[in-house]
């Protein structure tokens, strides 16, 4: 097999380049074949300096995950790396794309690094539930200082490489086109310059302050990771301590991450999220339709930030809307967020204009005669929208793409209210849309090929995390929703509060539990609007006007600040319906509410995937991490269950005495996982 490194000589620098497509991960192959360029270069007296550079589109992007609990092969990467820091003529690290983790640190481990302006920098490990494993974690603080150090490698976000000049971890700055030129110019420059400069011969020294400082800024980011903590712990047990005990610490850290089930789910979901992204069935290299122009109908919140997507993206959108108020406030909401960013310094000021000088607001619905794509963001109300794609089907142009933003509305039938079923499918945005990662591209009985990869390609360009759906009540997400719901409120009427099993939901990892949701959501959605009709707890509230947060009373009262307290009217309100239902009260323990509000979700995921309407297991887990805040250290909903047990689920719901879905019985007999 021929090695992904090869060598060339520009007179005494030795270039070692990677070719190993797509990302130039450090597998086996490649390392061996740096260790054999390393060996070479010591050994030939020719050679004064070292440059390693990568060919494609990127740097080393990182140890290779696939190899990850399979057996080791030599050399490992914290070997290499130290072996690339003792040679002792200058190695120089060539840097274009983006070195993260491993990739990194073995530029870490050279004794100069250079970058193109556009490089990325990271120790993203973090993100895959473990820590810089190959001197990460004591070159960097040595390098570029504890506090950049803790940044990098316990938060997970690369940074520019003038960032990362300025913190010391990039020597100097190439041009963007002459990246091999100017690291080989540098190699001659430092060729006889003693003594190299080694990382590991630095120490870490640092106030200890920043520690509990840094702990205590991003304690509700760091809540219930494992990985961030052991990050930020092996730093401070570093301190002053020489290279080789910051090490053992290092790699002590590392053994227990790797093992964790934490760590499981975190890979489970870099690979879940990719595989997402692939449609059983078509074809990697279908022919995509171009989409120059999208439509939008409805200026409403979900118009408005589905618009912005594309927008932000450097699509030009049209948005229709009925009346030129809702227009007006529409485009005005649209602007107001890109200015609230700006602020922010999240985008550039200059950013604004350019995203907004590509809306076209109109009340001529023919306008989206020459959209590619039209997106229809109306309420929720299946005459309405048949009356809109009956419209759309009259003026859009041959083979535009017609799709609905609906939540739980069958597709199939939105399609048929058109001449062309196979240019529709579902579009569904979570709320705040511009924000939400999620988008559940829903393809219907007659939805075409193309349709469905176009719509999974845009969906990548306006940086969603696209799942397919099958055509269903709720789709995935929403399907699964409704049964924690039903059983949130027969627990209520059983004896449990709304603080309880929010603080179960909170403690498990979600961002909110049921009724904060609710609170969040608004009350009153879906809601009758007849007050003298009051059948169940949410028809008691919402004529009461407890609509949640923008009413600043609903599950919970809420003071100026929006901080949340416990309503003693709405203790009243569930008593009285527990009285009316005759209920049997019991003392309902934080285990049942885990074992009724999420089991059930899990039963719920077993009937989607048996009915064909989610692809794969992995792609509900997707679901629930981007669009409802299930915590990734438990790996979604299907992952999670395979963690505690698929016959401790099942017995769990025979217990509450749910009917459990065929497939998930069948797997627990087995000892079979979804993932
Ligand atoms: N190992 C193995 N495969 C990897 C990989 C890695 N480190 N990084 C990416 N890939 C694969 C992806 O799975 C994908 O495969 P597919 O085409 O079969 O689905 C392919 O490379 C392309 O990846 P993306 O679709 O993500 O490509 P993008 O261009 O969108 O993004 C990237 C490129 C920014 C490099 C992104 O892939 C990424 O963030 N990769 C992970 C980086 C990372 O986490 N590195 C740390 C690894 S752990 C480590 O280094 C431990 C060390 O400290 C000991």
């Amino acid at each position: 097999m021929t090695s992904p490194i090869t060598t060339s000589r520009q007179g005494e620098v030795l270039i070692l380049t990677s070719d190993s497509p797509p990302v130039n991960a450090l597998s086996a192959a490649v390392r061996q074949g740096l260790q054999a360029g390393i060996e070479q270069a010591r050994d030939d007296e020719s050679i004064q300096a070292v440059v390693i550079v990568c060919a494609g589109k990127t740097f080393f992007a990182g140890a290779d995950i696939t190899e990850f609990g399979k057996p080791m092969q030599e050399p490992a990467l914290p070997t290499l790396v130290d072996m690339i820091e003792a040679l002792d003529k200058p190695v120089i690290a060539a840097i274009h794309g983006t070195a993260l983790g491993g990739g990194c640190e073995v530029a870490l481990g050279a004794h100069y690094r250079i970058a193109v302006p556009s490089a990325k920098l990271g120790l993203p490990e973090v993100k895959l539930g473990i820590l810089p494993g190959a001197g990460g974690t004591q070159r960097l603080p040595r390098v570029a200082g504890v506090e950049f150090a803790l940044e990098l490698a316990a938060k997970g976000d690369p940074v520019s490489a003038a960032k990362a000049q300025q913190a010391g971890l990039v020597d100097r700055l190439a041009g963007e086109d002459s990246l091999l030129d100017d690291a080989v110019a540098f190699a001659r420059e430092v060729a006889t310059a003693r003594p190299l400069p080694r990382a590991s011969a630095k120490s870490i020294t640092a106030d200890p302050s920043v520690f509990e400082t840094f702990r205590k800024t991003n304690g509700k980011r760091f809540r219930g990771f494992e990985a961030p903590a052991e990050i930020i712990s092996v730093i401070e047990n570093s301190m002053g301590k020489p290279f080789a005990e910051g090490v053992a610490l290092e790699r002590q850290g590392f053994m227990k991450l790797i093992m964790s089930v934490q760590s499981a789910a975190q890979r489970h979901i870099f690979f879940a999220e990719r595989k997402a992204g692939k449609i059983d069935g078509v074809a990697d290299d279908i022919a995509l339709r171009p989409i120059k122009r999208v439509g939008v109908i409805g200026a409403g919140t979900m118009g408005g930030g589905i618009s912005m997507n594309f927008l932000s993206a450097g699509i030009p959108v049209t948005i229709v809307e009925m009346q030129q108020e809702a227009l007006d406030r529409g485009a005005g909401t649209m602007r107001k967020n890109y200015e609230a960013s700006a602020a922010k310094g999240r985008i550039k000021p200059e950013q604004v204009d350019q995203a907004m000088g590509l809306l076209n607001p109109t009340l001529d619905f023919d306008a989206l005669g020459d959209c590619d794509l039209i997106i229809e963001a109306v309420y929720e109300e299946m005459s309405v929208k048949k009356d809109i794609f009956g419209r759309l089907d009259k003026i859009a142009k041959p083979g535009a793409i017609l799709a609905s933003n609906t939540s739980y509305l069958d597709v199939n039938e939105i399609a048929a209210s058109t001449s062309r079923p196979q240019d529709v499918l579902g579009l569904h945005f979570f709320s705040p849309a511009n924000v939400m990662k999620l988008l559940e591209v829903v393809r219907g009985d007659k939805t075409a090929d193309d349709v469905l990869a176009t719509a999974m390609a845009v969906a990548k360009k306006i940086k969603k995390v696209a799942v397919v759906a099958g055509v269903c009540h709720g789709f995935i997400g929403n399907r699964m929703l409704m049964p924690r719901q039903v059983e949130a409120m027969k627990l209520l009427m059983e004896g449990a509060t709304p603080e309880q099993i929010d603080r179960v939901h909170v403690d498990f990892g979600m961002p909110m539990g049921p009724f904060q949701m609710s609170d969040l959501a608004g009350v009153d959605i879906g809601w009758h609007r007849d007050p003298t009709r009051i059948e169940n707890i949410r028809d008691a509230l919402a004529a009461e006007g407890r609509w949640g947060q923008k009413k600043s009373a609903g599950f919970y009262d809420y003071d100026e600040k929006r901080q949340p307290s416990n309503s003693p009217r709405v203790a009243e309100i569930i008593e009285d319906f527990r009285k009316k239902s005759g209920a049997v009260q019991h003392e309902v323990t934080d285990e049942e509410i885990v074992e009724r509000t999420l089991y059930p979700m899990v039963n719920e995921g077993a009937l989607i995937l048996a009915e064909g309407k989610a692809q794969r297991a992995s792609d509900i887990d997707v679901v629930w991490i981007y669009g409802y805040g299930w915590p990734v250290y438990r790996g979604g909903p299907m992952f999670w269950a395979d963690t505690e047990g698929l016959k401790k689920i099942v017995a769990g719901l025979e217990k509450h005495g749910f009917k459990v879905a065929p497939l998930l019985r069948e797997k627990a007999e087995k000892g079979a996982r979804f993932n």
